[in-house]
């Protein structure tokens, strides 16, 4: 694991931001898996700003984010689709038609998550994957457990997760109970891993992940095992490893 230490979210995002566009000018068809939160903004700032400079063209690029709440409608403003619009895909080049994010609406949700691993597999994999971390450890909604995940699957969500995210709704009580996630082994799966975090309050997550035992109860410490993971870390994120 390669881990590299900014002095600022922006800066680690702007870092970021150029290891995705190096992907995408090695192969303007890229398969990206991307994430949603707080901390992928910066990035997503300097992608578009990248775009905009004519560094990289997004045209070709295949997406798959890594998770989205069950019982919200994709139009609803906090939902993954939503965000994923308003942040990064309505400021780029991107084919609409090239950009997938989990869609858990039919009647049987478990066929939706077998139809999601097989659309990867189908692209041809992930090339590269853009992940947080929660301050539980997880990664994309998987949450600390017994065992490692294996594919995209349908999560009840955390006490921890419900009150991390109830900032985006009106109360904890509106925040969905359920999500439909990549699983840990389909993360494993990408070739290229970057994980980023900011902030003092992910300071311990962060040293959990680094420091401490692989072991699913900090979902995130699977990537030790990974052979092309780089964590960019904003100072604060950083202050526990030492
Ligand atoms: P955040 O979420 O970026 O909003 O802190 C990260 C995560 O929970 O994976």
């Amino acid at each position: 694991m390669n881990i590299q230490v900014y002095g600022s979210a922006s800066k680690a995002g702007v870092a970021v931001a150029q290891v995705f566009a190096a992907q995408i000018i090695r192969d303007p068809f890229s398969v990206l898996g991307l994430a949603t939160g707080s901390t992928p903004l910066p990035t997503y700032e300097a992608m578009v700003e990248l775009y905009k400079a004519g560094i990289v063209d997004f045209s070709t690029v295949r997406t798959f984010n890594l998770d989205e709440y069950v019982g919200i409608s994709r139009e609803h403003e906090q939902s993954y689709y939503s965000f994923m619009f308003e942040h990064l895909f309505s400021q780029i080049n991107i084919d609409p038609a090239h950009v997938q994010v989990p869609n858990p609406v039919s009647e049987n949700l478990d066929e939706d998550c077998i139809a999601y691993d097989a659309a990867i597999d189908d692209a041809g994999g992930i090339d590269l994957q853009l992940l947080g971390i929660g301050h539980n450890g997880h990664i994309a909604f998987n949450e600390p457990g017994d065992l490692f995940t294996y594919g995209t699957h349908i999560v009840e969500l955390s006490k921890s997760t419900i009150e991390a995210n109830k900032r985006f709704f009106a109360s904890a009580d509106e925040v969905p109970k359920k999500a439909m996630t990549m699983g840990i082994g389909t993360i494993m799966k990408a070739r290229e891993i970057v994980l980023v975090a900011s902030g003092k309050d992910k300071a311990q997550a962060v040293a959990t992940m680094i420091l401490g035992e692989i072991d699913p109860l900090c979902p995130a410490s699977a990537l030790l095992l990974h052979p092309q993971v780089t964590v960019f870390l904003d100072a604060d994120a950083a202050s526990l490893l030492h």
